[in-house]
């Protein structure tokens, strides 16, 4: 379902642009725009708003990056039941912060269509859309896009569009706030390892501390972790907790050293159009790669959001396989807050623990019983750490 409102969506550009942009033209503004997130940052907002990176925008990225959300929310949905609402409320206003062209919306209401469908659900929600978008290229391109997924989606839509910088932004009342790809626009350049700045890191306690909150990254280094102190200043200030990717609230452990980064590496299915592109690009192995932070309102010992507690026996995978020789060793991220490399021998690995073995990066777990010296035994079970039943 998800997968068929990001298509209804790509194929609306394409019937748009006119003329026709092929795929050589687009994989070519496609490779510069990635250069100017990746290499060349300086540049990006002189760039970004020409009508070719608007194309690459409509016709590649769109379509690209409207699955990280859907990524995101469904694991904030099946830890947190505040995220899990938004899927049962007949009315639900989403506030999208650095709107763009409109992937974070359409990914929102594919999110929705895919888990109202999963629960039998008949009725026409209405979702009140409320985009803030510096570019207003980028904020006309938003609505098309949100109404061709809405229409695809079978969700009635209510668009406004507040084109103006999102700093000094009031917020309405809202169920949702979601951002992805803007922040580290704000994101200082002038280290090796940036950290955002205080009136950023105030900005975003406030989003979080208003509503549930969905904050999306480019998955490089630089951008994640800078992501990874905003986290730990939020926990720590006790306006938010987190509710995804971490199992727990205690300092992020990947911090201490300086060259890892907590990021997801997922596989989804592209749409052909992302496929081919992808194919001309040389884009890595097609995988979704993004760091992401999903916030609920209070700090987590106050405010029951979290609903069932997280067991002792939880893991994230935060690595693939290392590759090394006779075993699989796998990063992991425990609940309760311990990086601790894991190992499962290739003679004891059985169908119970295989998970650990096949399992992709970003996967939340259990391992039972839980090794104090971190290898996993014959006898031990590696599962999927299951949504509570009030969140399914
Ligand atoms: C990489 S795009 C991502 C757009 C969209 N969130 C998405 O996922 O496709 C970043 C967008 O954030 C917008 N942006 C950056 N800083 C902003 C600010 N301070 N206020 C409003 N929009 C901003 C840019 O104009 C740009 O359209």
């Amino acid at each position: 379902m998800a997968q068929r409102v990001i298509l209804a969506v790509e194929d609306m550009h394409r019937l748009a642009s006119q003329p026709a942009t092929d795929d050589a033209a687009l994989a070519a503004a496609v490779a510069r725009l990635s250069d100017l997130y990746t290499v060349d940052r300086q540049a990006l907002a002189r760039e970004q708003a020409s009508r070719e990176h608007l194309d690459a925008k409509c016709g590649y990225f769109l379509a690209s990056d409207a699955p990280k959300v859907v990524l995101a929310l469904e694991e904030a949905a099946a830890r947190s039941p505040l995220f899990a609402r938004l899927a049962t409320l007949e009315h639900v206003r989403v506030v999208d912060l650095g709107a763009g062209v409109g992937a974070t919306s359409c990914g929102f209401l594919a999110w929705l269509a895919a888990r109202r469908a999963a629960r039998g659900a008949t009725t026409t929600p209405r979702v009140e859309l409320i985009a803030v978008e510096l570019g207003e290229p980028a904020a006309r391109a938003f609505e098309q896009a949100a109404r061709a997924a809405a229409a695809a989606a079978g969700i009635e839509v209510h668009v406004t569009v507040e084109a103006r910088d999102f700093r000094g932004f009031r917020l309405p009342a809202a169920d949702a706030i979601l951002c992805q790809t803007a922040l580290n626009e704000l994101l200082p350049q002038d280290r090796a390892d940036p950290v955002h700045r205080p009136d950023t890191v105030d900005m975003v306690a406030r989003w979080a501390a208003h509503a549930p909150l969905v904050v999306i990254e480019p998955a490089l280094k630089s951008t994640t972790r800078a992501l990874m102190a905003l986290r730990d200043a939020l926990v720590a200030s006790g306006v938010a907790h987190v509710v995804a990717p971490c199992l727990h609230q205690k300092p992020c452990p990947m911090r201490a050293k300086p060259d890892d980064w907590c990021h997801e590496a997922r596989r989804i299915e592209p749409t052909p159009r992302v496929a081919a592109i992808d194919r001309i690009v040389g884009r890595r192995d097609g995988r979704a790669l993004f760091a992401f932070l999903a916030t609920a309102p209070g700090s987590a010992d106050v405010t029951p959001s979290t609903g069932a507690p997280i067991p002792p026996t939880a893991i994230r995978i935060v690595t693939d396989p290392l590759g090394s020789r006779g075993k699989t060793e796998r990063v992991v991220c425990r609940a309760d807050g311990e990086l601790r490399l894991m190992r499962l021998l290739d003679r004891e690995s059985r169908p119970g623990n295989e998970t650990f073995v096949s399992a992709e990066r970003g996967l939340a777990a259990t391992v039972n019983p839980m090794p104090a010296n971190d290898r996993i035994g014959p006898e031990a079970t590696v599962d999927r750490l299951p949504p509570c039943p009030d969140r399914a």
